[in-house]
C-alpha cells in the first residue's frame, strides 16, 4: 500500500532531470532556484500523509474484502494494482499566505490495472493513484511537476485553467504547445501560478483521449484574497468522472469509423454517437466513498467533473448548497439544491453540518438525456455517503430533493454565477464567428465522422506543435490546414461569437484565459439582435454550448502563446472540434522555451536525442 505515500510533493535533492550536464545543473529546471528544501513543516505533513495513507489504506482495504465477499466480485492482488484515493479531505493546517515558495512534484505516469467500479481493466495513472495524486499551492507559487513517462505511449500534462502567462509552452497541450513526452522520457513543467488566480482547478493528460483511462486529478490554489475565504471552516475535493471498461484509444477508432460504436450491447452500429461510459465516480468510486465530516461544520465541496462525456447533477440529501465559485472565479453565494457540473467545469458549494447527525447519500447523478447514445447497463446514480456525528451507516436512505431536476444539459444560468468582485469588460476590438458541426468526410483513409469548427477538422501536428512553428515564423507563419489559428499581433478585445450545429450541447473551454460569457441562446448568433449582456457578466474558463444555440466570449489578447479553445468531450476533441488562438507572435519569438521541448519533438521526427532517454535518476523502478 506504500503507493499512497509516493507522491514526493516538497522533497528535494533528488530531481536532477534528464538534462543533466554536470552536477550542479539542474537540467528541465535551469534558470529557476530549484525546488524548496525539505523544512520540518513538510517533513511532519509526510509524516502526516503516511498516517492518513496507512489509515485509508486499512479503511480501503477493508472495503475492498467487505465489498469483494459481499457480492462475490472478483479482487485480484496485484503488484499494479491501483491505489484509490478514497476521500480528498484538505488539511485544514495548509498555510494560505502570499508569500510566495516553490512546490516540487515527482511523478511517473503508468499503465497499470484498477477496478474502480468493480470491473478489473487497464489503466493509466500517475504514481499508482487514482484519481491523480492532488496538487495544493498559493497564488504565485512557483509550481514543479517532473514528469516521467513509463508508459508505451506518449502523453503531456495540461494545468486546466492555469493562465502561464509568459510560460505558453508549459501549458501541456499536445500538438499546440508541445510534443508528446516519448516512453521512457522526461519533462519538467515549470511555471509561476499567477499571483492573481485562486479557486479549484485540476489537470490532465491533454493527448487525444487519454485521461478517459485515469490521467487527472484535482489542482487547488489558495490566497489570502479569495473572496469567500471566511466562509467556510474545512474543505474537500470532490472528483466526478465518468468511466469505461475499455481503454479509450479502442473506443475511439469505433467512435471515428463510418460504423461507429460497435453497439452490439445497443443496438447495432451507430455512427456519430460518442461511447455512452460504463459507470461514474466518486473520487474515483462508483459506490463507497465516504465524507467524513464533523458537525456543525461550513464545508466547501470543491467539484471538478474530470469526465470525458458525462455532465453530473451534485447533490447532498437534506443538505442545501451555496455555490461560491465557478471555475476560479468566486460568486455572490446562491443556494440550490443540486449543481449541474458539466465536463471540465468546476464549482465550489458550501454544505453546513448542521442537519440530524448521521449519514446521508452524496449524489452525483449522469445525464445520460445528454448522450446520443444510451447504454441499458448503466447506472446513473452514483452514490457516496457523507456522515456526521456518528458511526459511518452502511445503508443509507436518505431521499433525493424532491423539485424537478433544473433542465438538463446547459449549466447553471447566468444570475446563479453572478461574479463576486464585479468586472465590467472592456470593448471588443475583433469579431470572430465560428460554427461549429460534425460532417462525414470521405478522403484518405475511408469515410469518418469528424468535428468541424468553421471548414477546419483540427489534427495536431505531433512533431512540430504550433508554438514552436510561430517561435521561427512569428507573423508570418503559415499553419497547415488541420489548424484554424486566429492571430492577434497587438493586444485587443475578442468577441467570439459560436454557432453550434449539433443537436447536442458541448462543454468549450480556452487555454490561458478567463472569459466573460456575454450571451446564449438558441438558433444562430444574429449581431445587433440576439441579447448580450456587459453588466458583471459571467466570468469562466468552461462553458456549454447549448444544442443548436449560441453563445458569445469575450477575452483579452494579452497572453502570448497559442491558446486551444475546444470542446472537452474527449472524444469531440479527437474528433477534431478545437481551434486556437495565437496571441503577439512578437512575444512568442522571444519565448525563452527549455531545449528539451523541441528535443522531444525531435526524437519524434527521428532525429537522436543524445543523454535524454532512461536516467530515471531518483526512482527505484
Ligand atoms: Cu482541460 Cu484543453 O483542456
Amino acid at each position: 500500500m506504500s503507493p499512497l505515500v509516493s507522491s514526493k510533493a516538497g522533497s528535494s535533492n533528488d530531481h536532477a532531470g534528464v538534462d543533466t550536464k554536470s552536477e550542479s545543473d539542474t537540467g528541465p529546471l535551469a534558470s529557476k532556484e530549484g525546488p524548496a528544501p525539505v523544512t520540518p513543516r513538510g517533513r511532519d505533513r509526510r509524516r502526516l500523509f503516511l498516517i492518513i495513507g496507512a489509515a485509508v489504506a486499512i479503511v480501503v482495504l477493508g472495503l475492498a474484502l467487505g465489498l469483494g465477499l459481499g457480492l462475490g466480485l472478483k479482487h485480484h492482488s496485484s503488484a499494479n494494482y491501483v491505489t484509490t484515493n478514497s476521500s480528498f479531505l484538505l488539511d485544514p493546517s495548509f498555510e494560505i499566505t502570499s508569500t510566495p515558495t516553490t512546490r516540487y512534484y515527482e511523478w511517473v505516469v503508468e499503465e497499470s490495472t484498477g477496478s474502480p467500479d468493480g470491473f478489473e481493466r487497464p489503466m493509466l495513472v500517475v504514481n499508482n493513484q487514482f484519481p491523480g495524486p492532488l496538487i495544493e499551492v498559493n497564488s504565485g507559487d512557483q509550481l514543479v511537476v517532473n514528469v516521467f513517462n513509463k508508459m508505451s505511449n506518449g502523453t503531456t500534462i495540461h494545468w486546466h485553467g492555469q493562465l502561464q502567462n509568459g510560460t505558453n509552452y508549459m501549458d501541456g497541450t499536445n500538438g499546440v504547445t508541445q510534443c508528446t513526452i516519448p516512453p521512457g522520457m522526461n519533462f519538467t513543467y515549470n511555471f509561476q501560478i499567477n499571483p492573481n488566480q485562486y479557486g479549484t482547478f485540476w489537470w490532465h493528460a491533454h493527448a487525444s483521449t487519454q485521461y478517459t483511462d485515469g490521467i487527472y486529478g484535482p489542482l487547488v490554489i489558495h490566497s489570502p484574497n479569495e473572496p469567500i475565504l471566511g466562509q467556510y471552516d474545512r474543505e474537500a475535493v470532490v472528483v466526478l468522472s465518468d468511466w469505461y471498461h475499455d481503454m479509450s484509444s479502442g473506443l475511439l477508432t469505433q467512435y471515428l469509423s463510418n460504423a461507429g460504436i460497435d453497439g452490439s450491447n445497443y443496438g447495432g452500429f451507430n455512427p456519430g454517437a460518442e461511447p455512452p461510459p460504463d459507470s461514474g465516480l466518486i473520487n474515483g468510486k462508483m459506490t463507497g466513498s465516504s465524507f467524513l465530516l464533523e458537525p456543525n461544520l461550513r464545508y466547501r465541496l470543491r467539484l471538478i467533473n474530470a469526465g470525458t462525456l458525462t455532465e453530473f447533477m451534485f447533490s447532498v440529501d437534506s443538505h442545501v448548497l451555496t455555490v461560491v465559485e465557478a471555475d476560479g472565479t468566486s460568486l455572490v453565494g446562491v443556494n440550490v439544491h443540486r449543481v449541474p457540473v458539466n465536463v471540465a467545469q468546476r464549482y465550489s458549494v458550501i454544505l453546513t453540518t448542521n442537519q440530524t447527525v448521521g449519514s446521508y447519500n452524496v449524489r452525483a447523478e449522469m445525464q445520460s438525456i445528454c448522450y446520443k447514445l444510451a447504454n441499458p447497463n448503466l447506472n446513473t446514480m452514483v452514490l457516496g455517503t457523507m456522515t456526521y456525528g456518528a458511526e459511518p451507516s452502511t445503508d443509507v436512505n436518505t431521499q433525493d430533493w424532491s423539485d424537478a431536476l433544473p433542465g438538463a444539459c446547459l449549466d447553471l444560468n447566468s444570475t446563479q454565477v453572478v461574479p463576486a468582485i464585479p468586472m465590467t469588460p472592456p470593448n471588443s476590438t475583433t469579431s470572430v464567428t465560428v460554427d461549429m458541426s460534425f460532417q462525414q468526410t470521405f478522403d484518405s483513409g475511408g469515410q469518418q465522422i469528424r468535428g468541424f469548427m468553421n471548414n477546419t477538422s483540427w489534427e495536431p501536428d505531433s512533431t512540430n506543435p504550433t508554438v514552436l512553428q510561430v517561435r521561427s515564423y512569428g507573423a508570418q507563419t503559415s499553419f497547415d490546414q488541420n489548424q484554424l489559428v486566429v492571430v492577434s499581433d497587438e493586444i485587443g478585445v475578442i468577441d467570439l461569437a459560436m454557432n453550434n450545429f449539433d443537436d447536442a450541447s458541448h462543454p468549450f473551454h480556452l487555454h490561458g484565459h478567463v472569459f466573460w460569457i456575454l450571451g446564449e441562446g438558441d438558433g444562430s448568433y444574429q449581431p445587433g439582435v440576439s441579447a448580450l449582456s456587459f453588466d458583471n457578466p459571467p466570468r469562466r474558463d468552461t462553458l456549454t454550448i447549448p444544442g443548436f444555440g449560441w453563445i458569445v466570449i469575450r477575452f483579452t489578447t494579452d497572453n502570448p502563446g497559442l491558446w486551444a479553445f475546444h470542446c472537452h468531450i474527449g472524444w469531440h476533441m479527437a474528433a477534431g472540434l478545437l481551434m486556437q488562438f495565437a496571441s503577439l507572435p512578437d512575444k512568442i519569438q522571444q519565448f525563452n522555451i527549455p531545449s528539451y521541448v523541441s528535443d522531444q519533438c525531435a526524437s519524434q521526427s527521428g532525429g537522436a536525442v543524445v543523454g535524454k532517454r532512461g536516467l530515471w535518476p531518483s526512482l527505484s523502478l
